[in-house]
């Protein structure tokens, strides 16, 4: 164990960074939204969900109300990976029940409408509401910027809307292998852009979700969702070496190893489908892990879900470990156990 008494660095970002500190930091995917009542009521007040998100004043208190409730170590920046597709031009629109819907970019003329150009200018909310919260964020409690990762943004992008198996942009990546890569480098160059200004604005750490990475075989992983990150993770260094990156790609199975030593992250998410043990001897020597709670055990409560988040802590203690759940909080979950849970976590001694 390091000595963790000389650093005045928040508990988040000394654990990312590879310390085994005196507790177990936590946060949860998606910890400001539907379940919290709340985030409803600012959601009907601004009316779509892309006008909470965009308004700095709202996407701050929305940012800031499951703090009040859980003291997290972390808020998460509310905004989506989303909004680069459409800082770019593409049409996108979320529709109650069925999500975001996008007007699909799949060939050569559709790519070509697209343009970095406006695109910092139309972010200028997200980049208002970063500068707000670093001056409200409670003290010890660190600010975390995110975007999708381009393969994850180029299955919305493409399809148009979300899918169980991405298959038209699979399809894309092998039949019109030319026209994608263009579209990869656009979303590696524009989400670098993004992530740089977010920390230029106060954003202390990165998360770079690849929620459909575990749709590809292993070959094609390296091409679409490991490169890529490794470019942007240079790309982010050569302005802040020493920013914390968390990489989610999600589903990535035993491809995660190669995934962390080829991307260079800070520290890896790993999904609820991962075997503590495993991780433990095989992900935590190389790396700090974020993890991994199911979502729906926390929806569903109970002392399943307290043996559960002992399991995951008792695992994981003699390692880099920051508490989060294995994807995002789901609408159906009941405050009481997400209190639960944190109470849990923040009693725990290693
Ligand atoms: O609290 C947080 O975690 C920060 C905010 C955040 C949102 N989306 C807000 C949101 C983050 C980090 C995301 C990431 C995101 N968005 C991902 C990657 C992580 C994952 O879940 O896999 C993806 C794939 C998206 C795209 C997206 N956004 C979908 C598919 C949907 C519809 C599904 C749903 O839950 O409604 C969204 C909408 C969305 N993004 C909501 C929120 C709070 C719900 C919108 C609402 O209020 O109706």
């Amino acid at each position: 164990m390091k000595n963790v008494t000389a650093s005045s660095e928040k508990l988040l970002i000394r654990t990312l960074k590879g310390e085994v500190a005196e507790r177990v930091p936590f946060w949860f995917m998606r910890q400001a939204g539907r379940y919290l009542p709340e985030y409803m009521k600012l959601r009907a007040e601004a009316g779509s969900f892309l006008d909470l998100a965009y308004n700095p004043e709202f996407a701050t208190e929305v940012t800031l109300q499951p703090l009040r409730r859980f003291n997290m170590d972390a808020a998460i920046l509310f905004s989506d990976i989303l909004v680069i597709p459409h800082a770019l031009g593409q049409e996108l629109a979320f529709k109650a029940g069925e999500g975001p819907v996008l007007t699909p970019v799949n060939d050569v003329r559709t790519l070509e409408a697209l343009s970095m150009e406006g695109m910092h200018d139309h972010l200028s909310p997200v980049y208002q509401t970063i500068t707000n919260l670093s001056k409200k964020m409670p003290s010890g409690v660190a600010l975390i910027g995110f975007a999708g990762a381009p393969w994850t943004v180029a299955t919305y992008m493409v399809g148009g809307r979300g899918s169980k198996d991405q298959a038209s942009t699979r399809l894309m990546a092998y039949q019109d292998r030319e026209t994608f890569s263009k579209l990869i480098n656009l979303l590696i160059n524009s989400t670098s852009e993004y992530l740089i200004k977010q920390v230029d604005h106060g954003a202390e750490a990165l998360q770079i979700f690849d929620s459909w990475s575990g749709s590809l075989p292993a070959g094609e992983f390296i091409t679409w969702c490991v490169e890529p990150v490794q470019k942007i993770i240079e790309n982010i260094r050569k302005v802040y070496p020493d920013v914390p990156i968390i990489g989610f790609p999600k589903g990535a199975g035993a491809k995660l190893k190669n995934y962390i030593k080829k991307t260079k992250v800070t520290a890896v998410s790993i999904d609820t489908s991962m075997s503590t043990s495993w991780v433990r001897s095989t992900i935590q020597p190389l790396c700090t892990v974020q993890g991994n709670l199911d979502p729906l055990l926390l929806a569903s409560g109970g002392i399943a879900l307290e043996n559960a988040v002992y399991h995951i802590l008792d695992h994981l203690k003699d390692g880099g470990h920051v508490f989060n759940l294995g994807h995002g909080i789901i609408p159906q979950t009941p405050t009481e156990n997400v209190k639960l849970v944190s109470d849990i976590i923040l009693n725990y001694r290693r």
